[in-house]
C-alpha cells in the first residue's frame, strides 16, 4: 500500500492519479483541497505530517512505501512567516523518519532544486539555499542523509525543478499569470523578469516519481530537471500566445535567486515540449473557473508585491 502525504496539493494530486487506491494523508492547508482528489479512488486521512497522529495512521495501514509531498511551498510566504515552514518542512520529515525506524517502510522524500541555490548543480553539489523556504527544504535533506547514515533507513531524495500544470495554486507564477489575464488584471513581474527557471510539466514529473518509488535506490539523490530553461518574461510570452497578458513591473522579491541550474545525471525520461504543456495548462484554467474562483481573494494572488504582507 502506498501512503501519500500531501497528496491533496498540486504535485501530489497529479501523483495520486497514477497509483491504485492510495491512502492520502493531508492537513488540507490553503494549498491542499479535496476538490483536487474527489475524482480519485482513495482513503483520506486529515492530519499534520509533524504530529504524533501520523504514527496512528502508519500503524493502522502499515504502508510499504511513504511518499512525502507535504510542504509549505511558496517562497513569498516563507519571507513573511518562516515558522510554518520549519514545522511542516523540517519537523514533518523528521517525524516520518522516526516512524520509519519503527515501521520499516521505504520513504520517498520530495525535495527541490532550490536547495542548491544559483550554481550549476548535479546530485552531489553542495546545498546553498537562499530563502527561508529553500533553507527548510535543505534542512530536511540533511536530516534524511543523517538518518540514512546513522540508522540505515531505506530513504531516497528527489529534487524536482520548477513544476507547472493543472491544479497549481494561483500564488505561483504560471497559474497567477493565466488567471489574472483571464480576469483582465495586470500580471506583476518581479524585478526585470529575467530570472531563469528550469520548468517541468507536472505529468512528466509524477511519472518519474512513480518509477523512482519502485526502482529508486536507498540513500540516492535524484535530480529531475525539465530541460526547459526559460526566463519569467519568456513564460509570460508563451502564455500570451493563448490569452492577452498585460504586465506590470514591481520590486523584486528580496533574496530572489536569478537562476536555478540543476541537471540530472542518473535518469532518462519523457519531457513534454513546453509549448504543449503551457497550452494544456491555459486551457485547463480557462475551462475550470469553478476550481480557482474561490481563491482569488487570497492576497498572494491579488497583491502585486505579496512579500510585504505583515504577519
Ligand atoms: N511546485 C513546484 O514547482 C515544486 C518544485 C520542486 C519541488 N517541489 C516540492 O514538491 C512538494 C509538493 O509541492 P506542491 O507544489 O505540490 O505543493 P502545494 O503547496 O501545492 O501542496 C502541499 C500539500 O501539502 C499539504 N500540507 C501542507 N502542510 C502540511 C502538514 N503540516 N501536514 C500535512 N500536509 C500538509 C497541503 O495541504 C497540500 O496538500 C513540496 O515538497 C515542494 O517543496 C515543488
Amino acid at each position: 500500500m502506498i501512503f501519500v502525504i500531501g497528496g491533496a496539493g498540486f504535485i501530489g494530486s497529479s501523483f495520486v492519479r497514477k497509483i491504485e487506491n492510495p491512502v492520502i494523508y493531508d492537513k488540507l492547508t490553503y494549498a491542499g483541497r479535496m476538490e483536487n482528489i474527489n475524482d480519485v479512488k482513495h482513503i483520506f486521512i486529515k492530519g499534520d505530517v509533524s504530529s504524533p497522529e501520523l504514527e496512528e495512521s502508519i500503524k493502522k495501514y502499515r504502508p510499504e512505501i511513504v511518499v512525502n509531498f507535504a510542504a509549505e511551498s511558496h517562497v513569498d510566504r516563507s519571507i513573511n512567516n518562516p515558522y510554518n515552514f520549519i514545522n511542516t518542512n523540517i519537523n514533518g520529515p523528521v517525524n516520518i523518519l522516526e516512524n520509519q525506524r519503527k515501521y520499516d517502510f521505504k520513504y520517498v522524500h520530495i525535495s527541490t532544486d532550490e536547495v542548491y541555490g544559483e550554481d550549476m548543480a548535479d546530485e552531489n553539489a553542495c546545498l546553498d539555499p537562499s530563502s527561508p523556504y529553500s533553507s527548510s527544504k535543505a534542512s530536511a535533506d540533511l536530516f534524511i542523509k543523517s538518518y540514512i547514515r546513522t540508522y540505515d533507513v531505506n530513504t531516497l531524495i528527489i529534487r524536482p525543478s520548477n513544476a507547472y500544470g493543472v491544479r497549481q495554486y494561483p500564488e505561483k507564477l504560471i497559474p497567477k499569470a493565466i488567471i489574472r489575464s483571464i480576469l483582465k488584471m495586470e500580471v506583476p513581474v518581479y524585478g526585470t523578469g529575467n530570472q531563469v527557471r528550469n520548468w517541468i510539466y507536472v505529468d512528466d514529473l509524477v511519472n518519474v516519481i512513480k518509477d523512482l518509488m519502485i526502482n529508486g535506490k536507498k540513500g540516492e539523490v535524484y535530480n529531475i530537471a525539465g530541460n526547459n530553461m526559460k526566463t519569467n518574461m519568456e513564460i509570460l510570452e508563451m502564455i500570451g500566445k493563448y490569452i492577452d497578458v498585460k504586465i506590470k513591473y514591481v520590486h523584486d522579491r528580496p533574496g530572489h535567486d536569478r537562476v536555478y541550474n540543476m541537471y540530472n545525471t542518473k535518469l532518462n525520461y519523457n519531457i513534454t515540449p513546453m509549448e504543449d504543456g503551457i497550452k494544456n495548462t491555459v486551457e485547463w484554467y480557462k475551462n475550470n473557473r469553478w476550481w480557482w474562483e474561490p481563491l482569488i481573494n487570497d492576497r498572494y494572488f491579488s497583491d502585486d508585491e505579496p512579500w510585504h504582507i505583515k504577519i
